[in-house]
């Protein structure tokens, strides 16, 4: 087997950007194959930080084919801003290096308009998204009235397409009391990205299947987590792609096996709304926010923490199908006296060992908690195991029994050379 789905095992930010880089070295390709730029994934490299959005993290590397799949929402005035500011960086990303799938959605300034509107709407049950205009164009490509990278191509194809589009769009921004979106502004908005996005167009499908057939090596790199995933989530608070690794497949035209390995990290965050049942609203999450730095990479807001949940992971574990996970941040625990591990929840008399659909028993499930000395020692940039200290490796231990998969993989701070191969 070549190829490596990575998945976030929790809300996001788990440290995939990190953890794609890393294992990039020894690939050929990596996909992003859902989401969009509501994603922020952070590489440090020789101290140098560079937060990604859309492009997939092998850019960082040259020689690496970098690609994005068909369930990629690709807003491309994002895309080509940030291909930009990477080659001020000294990073040349071109239609060499670079393909996009012909068939990915738009995302257009009416997404990004509507997605406002609702989230004004809905008062104080807000998602709290990242406001890139993700959720509506996704329910345009449901809709099967989204503009697709390929129609950028014929005037006449696009100009039927945009009178579709708008006449749904119309209708709903007329209802609210908004102006009208205007046909000519739109086709402007289109027109003048055209030619800078068109040269990456590619039947990507196909591409990777020839990759497979020529034994390259494949890393699909994941973007939100699972449970922002808007099956297996925590809907309604959710995004609107599946984060799942099954998702690798649908997003790409991938139709080869695939080794899944799953990102967590060795706490529990969130940013925006939804039930986080081990959230800490108190010191623990405040040490946790300040220590971690768990400020959010795409909008900046405060990232909200609290202890590992083995529950949620071994769920998320299960949905992907994940052999092994990477557990990343476990630094960040290093002062801490105590640090508690969730291994079940409770909700009217009953003890759970999964999360519950149901939104209403989400919000108000109660943590049955397993509590651990901390090990109390600097572990920031350690390389070998032998330089962990025993509690720490019994966390470790603990997860891996609670989660039902091993451990292989350990991060030991942001960059790019920390990591230790269990
Ligand atoms: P992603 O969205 O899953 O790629 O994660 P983000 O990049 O949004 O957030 C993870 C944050 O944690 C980034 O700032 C990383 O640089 C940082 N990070 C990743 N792994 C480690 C680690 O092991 N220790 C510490 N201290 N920071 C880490
Ligand atoms: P990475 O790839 C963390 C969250 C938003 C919001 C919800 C819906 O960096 O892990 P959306 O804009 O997607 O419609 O917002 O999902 N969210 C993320 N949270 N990391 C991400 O990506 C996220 N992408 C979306 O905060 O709660
Ligand atoms: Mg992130």
């Amino acid at each position: 087997m070549n190829s490596i789905v990575i998945v976030g095992l929790q809300w996001g930010d788990e440290g995939k950007g990190k953890i794609v880089d890393y294992l990039s070295e020894n690939a050929d390709v990596v996909v992003r194959f859902q989401g969009g730029n509501n994603a922020g994934h952070t590489i440090v490299i020789d101290d140098e930080v560079y937060k990604l959005n859309l492009l997939p993290s092998a850019v960082l590397r040259a020689g690496k084919i970098s690609i994005i799949g068909n369930g990629v929402a690709l807003d491309s005035h994002a895309l080509i801003s940030e291909i930009e500011s990477l080659k001020t960086r000294g990073i040349d990303v071109n239609p060499s290096n670079l393909m996009v799938s012909e068939s990915c959605p738009l995302i257009l300034s009416i997404h990004k308009d509507k997605e406002k509107f609702f989230e004004d709407l809905n008062g104080n049950h807000k998602i709290g998204t990242t406001n890139k205009g993700i959720g509506p164009c996704y329910e345009d490509k449901v809709g099967r009235r989204a503009i697709r990278l390929c129609d950028l191509e014929n005037t006449d194809e696009l100009n039927n397409r945009v009178d579709t589009l708008l006449s749904y769009h119309n209708a709903i921004r007329q209802g609210l009391g908004y102006q009208v979106a205007k046909k000519e502004e739109l086709l402007k908005e289109v027109a003048e990205i055209a030619k800078k996005i068109l040269p990456y167009k590619k039947p990507v499908w196909q591409v990777l299947n020839n990759f497979v057939r020529e034994e390259r090596k494949i890393i699909f790199e994941g973007a939100q987590g699972t449970f922002l995933d808007i099956d297996h989530g925590t809907y309604p608070f959710v995004t609107s792609s599946n984060t799942v690794g099954s998702q690798a497949m649908t997003g790409s035209g991938f139709s080869s096996s695939a080794h899944v390995i799953g990102v967590a990290k060795a706490y529990t965050t969130r940013v925006g709304n939804g039930p986080f049942p081990t959230e800490q609203e108190n010191e623990v999450g405040d040490s946790l926010f300040a220590i971690g730095k768990e400020l959010g990479t795409v909008s900046n807001r405060r990232r909200r923490c609290g202890w590992f949940d083995a529950v949620l992971v071994r769920q998320a574990v299960q949905l992907s199908g994940v052999l092994s996970v990477v557990l990343t941040k476990l630094d960040i625990l290093d002062s801490f006296d105590m640090v508690k591990i969730c291994t079940g929840y409770r909700y009217n008399g009953e003890v759970y060992d999964y999360l519950p659909a149901s939104h209403s028993i989400q919000k108000e499930l109660e943590p049955i908690y397993e509590e651990f000395f901390g090990w109390k020692e600097n572990t920031q940039g350690k390389k070998s195991v032998g330089e962990l200290p025993v509690n720490l490796i019994k966390y470790v231990k603990k997860i891996e029994e609670l989660i039902g998969v091993p451990i292989h993989l350990i991060s030991t701070s942001p960059k790019r050379e920390d990591v230790i191969e269990l």
